[in-house]
């Protein structure tokens, strides 16, 4: 299933300059980084067993996560070689739109390595590798995930200069993969890593208090989404082939949302 990357997109990503020589630098780590990440993973690991997607936590089990050892990317890429073929690559913080779906696409997942302070544990700017590793990387163990991840990038690509389009393609990766829920047997699950990473959103996204919609292509692109405060709607799978399956339609109701722009 990887009917959008071509070969001169891996071409470039992989030389990047931005890239070299960048990797998780394991043995710099300090008791204090240690005692974050068990801090974090004691507080949010209870809540997951009833809160997260199935998925997730058999992805937990396969990557053999635990609170005294900060998750190593060799030995997750190795659990991740045999699974789904996907690597962690290893990113300084946040980077180009076009980095980052061109890794997507290439089936690296971009992760930074450092950790928040004790003095941030509620609150810091950008992601860190609590989110990146904890939150996002059991699930690059399922392979429909990450086929939908793979492919939502190389359509990303497709029109890398058109900021609206990223910008419309920033909602679908949004409301999915960031703050998704999906509903299993019956009942609501979180698959998004922005709130698998976040024990007060876990709690409030299943509660009664925002709206849960179904997932449709259209609303999510004609949705715009705040970046510092719950979500006030949560969009609602079946199943991860569903994510898959609305590839066709992300690009077609993309292509129309443009046109309208142009006229
Ligand atoms: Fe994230």
């Amino acid at each position: 299933m990887n009917t959008n990357t071509n070969t001169k997109q891996k071409e470039w990503v992989f030389s990047d300059q931005r890239l070299q020589k960048l990797r998780q630098q394991y043995e710099i780590y300090t008791p204090e980084d240690f005692k974050v990440w068990k801090i974090l993973f004691e507080r949010q690991m209870p809540n997951l067993p009833k809160a997260a997607s199935k998925a997730y936590l058999e992805g937990v089990e396969q990557v053999k996560f635990t609170a005294d050892k900060i998750a190593n990317f060799d030995e997750l890429n190795q659990v991740l070689a045999k699974s789904t073929g996907w690597e962690v690559q290893v990113v300084p913080g946040l980077i180009d739109d076009d980095l980052f779906f061109g890794l997507l696409n290439n089936r690296r997942f971009p992760s930074s390595t450092w950790l928040r302070t004790m003095e941030q544990l509620d609150y810091f700017e950008e992601p860190d590798m609590f989110h990146d590793a904890f939150a996002h990387m059991p699930l690059l163990t399922n392979q429909p995930y990450v086929d939908f991840l793979e492919n939502l990038s190389g359509i990303a690509l497709k029109h890398i200069d058109n900021p609206w389009a990223i910008q419309l393609l920033s909602r679908i990766y949004w409301f999915t993969i960031e703050f998704g829920l999906i509903n299993e047997e019956g009942e609501l699950k979180i698959y998004g890593a922005g709130i698998l990473s976040s024990a007060g959103e876990t709690k409030f996204s299943l509660s009664n208090e925002p709206i849960h919609l179904a997932y449709d292509v259209r609303k999510i692109l004609n949705q715009e989404y705040s970046k510092n405060r719950f979500q006030d709607k949560y969009f609602v799978i079946d199943s991860y082939e569903q994510l898959y399956e609305s590839l066709p339609e992300i690009e077609a109701v993309l292509e129309e949302m443009l046109l309208e722009k142009r006229q």
